[in-house]
């Protein structure tokens, strides 16, 4: 997994993690988040959070995006409550979908960390969906990033299904007006959307997810949006039979910063999937794009607005949740 730090590398392979499943009905009615939800309760909850959290950067860089990611995934899908922790015995729950896009491990790991460290202070309080969002918070604040405060109180969800995730995440193929249609329905603006798109500052991406701007094209060459040297790097890290295992970093320039080079990248041509290109093909979201890029302050508090929004999304409450013990399983 370390050797994901240059341009390619391999990627580690899921683990799988065996639990019972259930379903049961979704929530609708919403929650009220407060920064101080666990001021009574559990007040140390984000120092606990945040030492498992840096050391578990430590161990891997991997731990930052995979773990921004994993809340961008579990929001889109039945909203921020953990549905996407919880593991299957028969491969239909959410993170079990051919749509997860093949979320790494280490997302899962280190809200399993935290929360065990969180019940040892105060059992039974705080939800896996909270925990989860002050992680994200947290690795993106550890990459250099921007810090912001978490609204807190979230309940985990009662509903993981496979089938639920499809139509629900964008694609790497999808251009600015369907994409802005997804995130819409999360009460997303285009904005928003943009500045949530600069997390593919840090990370990386399988030679599958973008192989076909490379190669297979109607008319066939190379996309003719992709920078041509940076076009001919993919070729060389994804050659045609590429094993499904390798990966890039999705920003070539600064790849362990989290800063605003994902929106340079995009002005020259170094846009690594489609979804990403087109934000500065297209006029809807270009200016924000041009603005990102010049301005990092401007991108940083862009981003902290979009992410605080987007953790009110789908929260549930009352009977539409509870606290997990594991967040892997159902109560
Ligand atoms: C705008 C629509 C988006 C599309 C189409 C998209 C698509 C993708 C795809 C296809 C990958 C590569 C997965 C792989 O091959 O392993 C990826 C990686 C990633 N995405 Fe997105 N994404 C989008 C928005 C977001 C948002 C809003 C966030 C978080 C706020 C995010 C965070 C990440 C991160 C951090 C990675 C790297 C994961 C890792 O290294 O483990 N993405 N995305
Ligand atoms: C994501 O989905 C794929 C295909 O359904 C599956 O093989 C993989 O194990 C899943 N990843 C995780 C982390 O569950
Ligand atoms: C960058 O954006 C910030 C935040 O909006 C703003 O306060 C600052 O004046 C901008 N800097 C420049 C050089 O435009
Ligand atoms: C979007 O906002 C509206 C109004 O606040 C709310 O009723 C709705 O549940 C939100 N949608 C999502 C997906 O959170």
């Amino acid at each position: 997994m370390e050797r994901r730090g240059s341009l390619y590398g391999v990627a580690a392979a899921a683990a799988v993690v065996v639990v019972v499943a259930m379903a049961a009905a979704a929530g609708g009615e919403a929650a009220r988040l407060s920064p101080e939800h666990y001021r009574s309760t559990c007040p140390g909850v984000e120092s606990v959070v945040r030492s498992v959290v840096a050391r578990k950067v430590k161990e891997t860089f991997v731990t930052v995006p995979a773990t921004l990611r994993l809340f961008f995934h579990d929001c889109f899908v039945e909203g921020c409550d953990a549905s996407v922790m919880i593991a299957s015995r028969g491969n239909d729950a959410e993170k079990d979908s051919p749509d997860n896009l093949s979320l790494a491990g280490d997302g899962f790991d280190t809200v399993v960390r935290a929360k065990a460290a969180v019940e040892k202070k105060c059992p039974g309080v705080v939800s896996c969906a909270d925990i989860l969002a002050i992680a994200a918070r947290d690795v993106v604040a550890m990459s250099s990033g921007p810090r912001w405060t978490v609204e807190l109180g979230r309940l985990d969800g009662l509903v993981s299904k496979s089938g639920g995730v499809a139509g629900k995440l964008p694609g790497p193929d999808m251009r600015v007006k369907d994409l802005a249609a997804i995130f819409a329905k999360n009460n997303l603006t285009v904005l928003d959307m943009v500045a949530l798109s600069g997390a593919h500052t840090v990370g990386f991406a399988h030679c599958t997810r973008f192989a076909g701007r490379l190669y297979g094209r109607v008319g066939g060459g190379v996309d003719p949006s992709y920078d041509p040297a940076y076009a001919r790097q993919l070729m060389a890290a994804c050659p045609r039979d590429v094993a499904p295992t390798i990966a890039v970093n999705m920003d070539p320039i600064t790849p362990a910063a989290f800063d605003n080079a994902y929106y340079a990248n995009l002005a020259g041509g170094l846009g690594l999937f489609t979804s990403d290109q087109e934000l500065y093909t297209d006029a809807a979201s270009r200016p924000a794009v041009t603005g990102f890029a010049k301005n990092q302050t401007l991108f940083f508090e862009a981003f902290k607005e979009a992410m605080v929004k987007l953790g009110r999304v789908g929260v549930k409450s009352g009977k539409h949740g509870e606290i997990r013990r594991d967040c892997t399983a159902f109560n």
